[in-house]
């Protein structure tokens, strides 16, 4: 750090500078041929030169990267109206899935690895958008050129639909709804199935899979989550960051990689903010003006 500065002081000799200017001059001492032009009358032979610029663009670089990196553009996401939210709740999905009648999380040996496909929605009569179709497309460009609208980042799944977007839209935080609904499972699966349409409004497939990962993260996480939630311990510990608590990480961890495949649309692949804190840059940067 104290080299890097020292360095530049030698090149520079200047006055304060805005940090655009003095991003643009390290551009311009980066061009150069020689940095060592001005640097008195000090004889090098080749070897050394070659060494000593080394040096100097390698500092030059990483004081570049450190500005640039202070000031990293961020994805900012929108909340959504209610005249968003049910247009795309009355939508109807034109190729619905089969109905999901396994629990995935009893699979052996399921391969949960994400590609960079992304879930489009593509209307069939662009001027009545009441009907859709989901299509997987390999990359967003292609979902563009397909003439299609991308509704979450990877392979579309049994959260998918428009109705799924709307009712994640309209429940900022359906973490706690869904936890409680696990949490009465002990009545009957049908009724934790029906707690989570009622209180979600998720579409039946889309609660049974929230179910099963309810299932599995009480099932896996039991001890830390029960602590957890008798003495309320805020989704992210500290509260402002993006730590997650012990039990949404071990949901996260547990639970998390069989959701993404299955029920597909997270909040953050859509493009949404939520209860649960998330690194800025994990959120994909997608809008949901296509309703
Ligand atoms: C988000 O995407 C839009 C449209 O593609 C683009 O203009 C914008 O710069 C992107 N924002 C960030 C933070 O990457
Ligand atoms: C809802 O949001 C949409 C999209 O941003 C906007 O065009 C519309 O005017 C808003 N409607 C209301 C009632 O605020
Ligand atoms: C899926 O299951 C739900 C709830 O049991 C039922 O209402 C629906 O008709 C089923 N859909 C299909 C395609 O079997
Ligand atoms: C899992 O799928 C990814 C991408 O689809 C692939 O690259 C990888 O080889 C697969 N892994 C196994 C163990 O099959
Ligand atoms: C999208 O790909 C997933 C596999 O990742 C598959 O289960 C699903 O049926 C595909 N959806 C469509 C609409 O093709
Ligand atoms: C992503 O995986 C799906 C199947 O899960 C496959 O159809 C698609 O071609 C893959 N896309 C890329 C970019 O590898
Ligand atoms: C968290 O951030 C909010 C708004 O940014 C602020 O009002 C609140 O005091 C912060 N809480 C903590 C514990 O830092």
């Amino acid at each position: 750090m104290h080299f890097d500065f020292l360095i530049l002081f030698v090149i520079t000799n200047s006055q304060t500078t805005s940090k655009e200017e003095f991003l643009s001059k390290i551009d311009q001492y980066l061009l150069e041929d020689s940095l060592l032009l001005n640097n008195g009358d000090k004889e090098y032979n080749e070897l050394e030169k070659q060494m000593i610029e080394q040096i100097y663009r390698d500092a030059l670089k990483r004081i570049k990267n450190r500005l640039v990196e202070q000031q990293p553009i961020q994805f900012n996401p929108p909340t959504y109206n209610q005249t968003v939210i049910d247009a795309f709740s009355s939508k109807t999905l034109l190729n619905p899935q089969q109905n999901l009648t396994y629990n995935p999380y009893d699979l052996q040996n399921l391969n949960t690895t994400l590609n960079d496909s992304v879930c489009g929605v593509l209307y069939p009569n662009e001027n009545d958008r009441s009907t859709y179709y989901l299509v997987n497309y390999t990359s967003a460009q292609e979902a563009e050129s397909a003439g299609a609208f991308i509704t979450h980042l990877h392979n579309c799944g049994y959260c998918s639909t428009t109705k799924d977007l709307a009712m994640y839209m309209f429940h900022f935080d359906l973490t706690s709804p869904i936890r409680d609904c696990g949490i009465v499972s002990f009545i009957s699966y049908e009724a934790s199935l029906d707690c989570i349409q009622h209180s979600a409004g998720l579409t039946y497939n889309c609660a049974v899979i929230w179910l099963y990962d309810a299932l599995n993260t009480r099932k896996d996480c039991l001890d830390i989550c029960l602590y957890d939630w008798i003495m309320h311990i805020p989704n992210n510990v500290p509260a402002n960051s993006t730590i997650l608590n012990p039990c949404i990480q071990c949901d996260e961890d547990k639970s998390g990689p069989i959701f993404k495949l299955v029920a597909a649309r997270t909040r953050r692949d859509s493009g949404l903010l939520s209860a649960i804190n998330r690194p800025p840059n994990s959120i994909y940067n997608i809008t949901h003006y296509y309703y």
